[in-house]
């Protein structure tokens, strides 16, 4: 199968269950990107856990130490969608523990929430790319029902698309991120929010106003504002 019929196969614009539940070979799963994973396979995070441990889908799972699934709330408000696992990630078998995910918490923080509370942090793909090269489109639609499963499960009211993998794997916005960053999309049913990759903050790190850092000041503090509007009471 080409690696762009194997993006279609989960369908970049959502869900698409081609196969029912009841056909899927649950052994061949970790063995091959061809076998579908359609929604609702999973019940639990630990079983994506289990299944991505010893996932062989693509290329990635041979040079990998750990398989990085996610951390943080499983029942977050928020999720984060990130690229793909670094050096440290793969070594410590968690997302965004590097120097990433130190900006990340910093920026999380300065507008009161964390992965104690508010927020589930995971990526497109849960292998480290040789290199740290971006994800090929056929490792990401190989991994893509991983972590469609885990937005399910988690079920947050808002998503954020870390950096333009994260944007291609699911919006699949053709327009950089600097252009679409700080908007609201629906996907999935959801909001959603394409955001800077804390890894071109640190490549940036003026704070100057219009650059990228006071960006994301902009766009974290509209996150804030946005949850307190979905978790207020009612009247
Ligand atoms: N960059 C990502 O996109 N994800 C990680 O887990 C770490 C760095």
């Amino acid at each position: 199968m080409a690696p762009d019929s194997q993006l279609d196969l989960f369908g970049s614009a959502g869900i698409d269950p081609v196969v029912p539940a009841e056909a899927v070979d649950f052994d061949a799963i970790p063995l091959s990107a061809s076998v579908p994973i359609p929604p609702e396979t999973y019940d639990s995070i630990a079983a994506i856990t289990a299944h991505c441990d010893r996932c062989q889908r693509c290329g990635l799972s041979e040079g990998r130490t750990h398989a990085v699934v996610g951390r943080g709330n499983p029942s977050a408000p928020i999720a984060i969608i990130g690229e793909a696992p670094g050096q440290n990630e793969d070594e410590q078998g968690l997302p965004f523990v590097g120097r990433s995910g130190e900006l990340l918490e910093k920026i999380l923080a300065s507008v009161n929430l964390s992965t104690d509370r508010e927020i589930y942090i995971c990526n497109v793909a849960k292998c480290r790319p040789p290199g740290n090269r971006n994800p090929t489109p056929a490792e990401i639609a190989a991994c893509k029902p991983f972590f469609l499963e885990q937005i399910r499960l988690v079920d947050p009211q808002i998503v954020l698309l870390a950096g333009a993998t994260a944007v291609k794997a699911t919006i699949a916005d053709k327009r950089g991120i600097t252009k679409i960053r700080g908007q609201w999309f629906e996907w999935e049913g959801r909001l959603c929010m394409p955001i800077f990759h804390p890894a071109y903050l640190l490549r940036n790190p003026s704070r100057e106003k219009g650059k990228p850092k006071w960006l994301m000041w902009q766009d974290i503090q509209a996150i804030r504002r946005k949850l307190d509007e979905l978790q207020a009471p009612s009247v």
